[in-house]
């Protein structure tokens, strides 16, 4: 399924087949949480964006409008029109980010929902049944992201039971995929590391999770809160434990700053809300920094947001107008801001990819790993 095609240090440049198609790594995943992109975004613009891969939600999905309903109508793809890959979260990080009154027990997760308070249980079997009814590409297994900072006793226990419901996830999933109705019988299931920023629970955990064989596995628990820096020490003490010949994907990050370091420390995958909830706050990421395009020193300025960006608001707006729709509150200005900023993020990954395969990685990561993070006006 993976394919190693090329190395620079530890960054890599790779493929990942799939029953929708293949994707190319390093690859950014663009957020769908409940079936669509925030700001107004088609499938059909995604494809004009470049985007690879959708990420989707089960904690959202399973709320509304219920995975049953999802099922019915031919599963996710069908049902929001994509025929691409689609990775779909386990509700074991939006449960703990957005849910109410919840008390984690073996068994799973007991839980009101943010939507109505209606109570909700939900634990691996759970988990892979509504990923199953969903018909994702990728299903990614239930967790628990602990909070940070948490204590050393609390995160090896937590640990240990993220592995025992990893391996109860894995045997839902192996049943679900052989049964004749399923939507996508060859959905894919990833692992996900856990441990805080404690070195030794992180490794041990990484290396009891890669005995189980899953098709790729994720470091989860990071950009909770922490330092970038310490988020940076875990990838170079927790990768050199991960399978070669699997995708590595790193959870929620991050900045492009964060994608390029990460991929420096040998990561293949990301997501990120950032791009499309930034885009919608008026900021937005060019190839020189960062961008505030409410700003009155772009009351009258003509060029585009990005003048070497090709994405479709670079190509038709001046960052004077789009700065006049936000002003007046129109719709408009947050599609046309997400659209750049998703093209952006689609466009960095396609140069990270090029890097690596001309052996110029190195240099890209001098150039742009700081002049992305800078704000400019
Ligand atoms: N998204 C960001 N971090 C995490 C995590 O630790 N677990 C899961 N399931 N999703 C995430
Ligand atoms: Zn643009």
């Amino acid at each position: 399924m993976y394919k190693l095609l090329k190395q620079e240090g530890l960054a890599r440049r790779g493929t990942v087949d799939t029953v929708h198609g293949t994707f190319q790594t390093p690859c950014f995943m663009n957020v769908g949480t409940a079936g669509a992109i925030k700001g107004g975004i088609s499938t059909m613009d995604l494809k004009e964006l470049k985007c690879q891969v959708e990420l989707c939600n089960t904690y959202h999905l399973h709320l509304r409008p219920t995975d049953t309903v999802i099922r019915k109508m031919g599963g996710l793809h069908k049902f929001i029109n994509w025929d691409r890959p689609i990775l779909t979260d386990s509700g074991g990080f939006q449960v703990f980010s957005l849910a109410k009154l919840r008390r984690i027990k073996e068994e799973g997760v007991y839980f009101q929902s943010h939507i109505d308070g209606r109570r909700i249980f939900m634990g691996p079997e759970e988990s892979m049944r509504i990923q199953s009814n969903l018909g994702s590409t990728i299903a990614m297994a239930f967790d628990e992201c602990v909070e940070n900072p948490a204590t050393y006793a609390y995160a090896k226990q937590s640990c240990a039971r993220t592995t025992r419901w990893l391996q109860r996830c894995k045997a839902e999933m192996a049943r679900l995929n052989s049964l004749p109705d399923t939507i996508n019988p060859h959905q894919l299931l990833f692992g996900i590391n856990q441990g805080c920023t404690f070195d030794d629970l992180r490794v041990e955990h990484m290396k009891q999770i890669r005995e189980l064989d899953l098709d790729g596995y994720a470091v989860g628990g990071l950009a909770v809160g922490e330092p970038t820096e310490e988020m940076y020490h875990v990838l170079d003490v927790v990768v050199p434990h991960m399978p070669e010949h699997k995708p590595r994907y790193l959870m929620g990050v991050g900045t492009p700053s964060n994608i390029i370091e990460g991929v420096a420390r040998g990561i293949d995958m990301f997501d990120c809300v950032m791009p499309s909830r930034n885009a919608r706050h008026a900021t937005v990421f060019t190839w020189n920094g960062i961008m505030h395009l409410t700003n009155q020193c772009y009351e009258t300025d003509d060029r585009p947001i990005d003048e070497h960006c090709d994405c479709p608001a670079c190509r038709h707006y001046s960052r004077a107008y789009i700065r006049h729709l936000f002003k007046a509150k129109e719709m408009l200005a947050g599609r046309l801001a997400v659209m750049h900023n998703l093209y952006f993020y689609n466009t960095l990954t396609e140069r990270i990819r090029s890097a690596i395969e001309t052996d110029t990685f190195a240099q890209f990561r001098a150039e742009y790993s700081g002049r992305l993070a800078k704000l400019i006006r």
